[in-house]
């Protein structure tokens, strides 16, 4: 097994610096139906700090110097309301386009892919259940992928702080050595052909990955982590929800 890649590190002062070129296209995918949350809402929509639950990702998006255009995936039948009761809620800077989930999260992104215009060199997958994404943390993982051209994307991940262990049914096999383990999340960031590629070759071969760095992976093509922070949760189960609203509030009075 591979190591993870290290990769240049990033700046803080070029990070978020009006020098990084508009050349990604977000795609933040908010098609699911949150099933382990539970709310017949959908998570994506539930309040987080006055506002719907993935206001705060695109947001974000919004604001990070690298990102373009925001491509927004979701239900189509609810498209009507994402502009209405998302979209039109915030003062956005950026042009938004929808584009129709699918029945997995991979077939949202290989959707919200159609839509990214030709040109963008980078893509950055997101998923709107975390709405805890900052720009710096955008801008920095869009940095290195541009710092490498050897590098087919880069994703945000944190190091595995827990001891891992590798158990069938209730027995150990092994105590894996945890240094070489990351725990991945978005956004990941590609160059969009590459991405493109990926998920088409995933059709082709019937693939279903869990993140969308598996599909190039799988290609061969180097993805690299850049450190991320234990914040970026994603809300998955109802908790979530109390812990993204705390943190978000420190970031919001801090
Ligand atoms: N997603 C999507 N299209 C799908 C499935 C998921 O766009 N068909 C999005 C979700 O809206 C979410 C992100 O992918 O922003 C990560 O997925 P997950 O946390 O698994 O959300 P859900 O699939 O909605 O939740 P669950 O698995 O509990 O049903
Ligand atoms: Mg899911």
């Amino acid at each position: 097994m591979g190591a993870p890649v290290s990769c240049p590190s990033v700046c803080a002062e070029r990070v978020g610096s009006q020098e990084a070129p508009a050349d990604t296209c977000a795609v933040i995918v908010a098609g699911g139906s949150g099933e382990r949350f539970g709310d017949p809402r959908g998570k994506q929509f539930v309040e987080l700090c006055g506002l719907p639950l993935m206001c705060w990702s695109v947001m974000a998006f919004d604001r990070a110097p690298s990102v373009a255009r925001i491509v927004v995936v979701c239900a189509p039948e609810r498209a009507a309301e994402v502009e209405k009761d998302v979209l039109s809620r915030m003062t956005l800077t950026k042009p938004v386009v929808l584009a129709p989930s699918g029945a997995t999260r991979q077939d949202s992104v290989r959707s919200g892919l159609e839509a990214v215009p030709r040109g963008l060199e980078l893509v950055a997958v997101h998923d709107a259940a975390r709405p805890l994404i900052e720009v710096e943390q955008i801008e920095a993982a869009c940095t290195a992928v541009r710092a490498d051209r050897a590098l087919a994307g880069a994703i945000l991940a944190t190091r595995s702080v827990d001891t891992l262990k590798l158990v069938e049914g209730t027995t150990i096999i092994a105590t894996p050595d945890r240094s070489f383990y990351w725990a991945a999340q978005t956004p990941q960031v590609f160059r969009t052909a590459k991405l493109v590629a990926a998920h088409r070759s995933a059709v082709r071969d019937e693939y279903q990955g869990t993140d969308d760095a598996s599909l190039v992976e799988r290609l061969g093509g180097r993805v690299c982590v850049v450190e991320s922070t234990r914040d970026n949760i994603k809300v998955t189960l109802p908790e979530d929800l109390a812990l993204a609203e705390a943190a978000l509030e420190r970031r919001l009075i801090g």
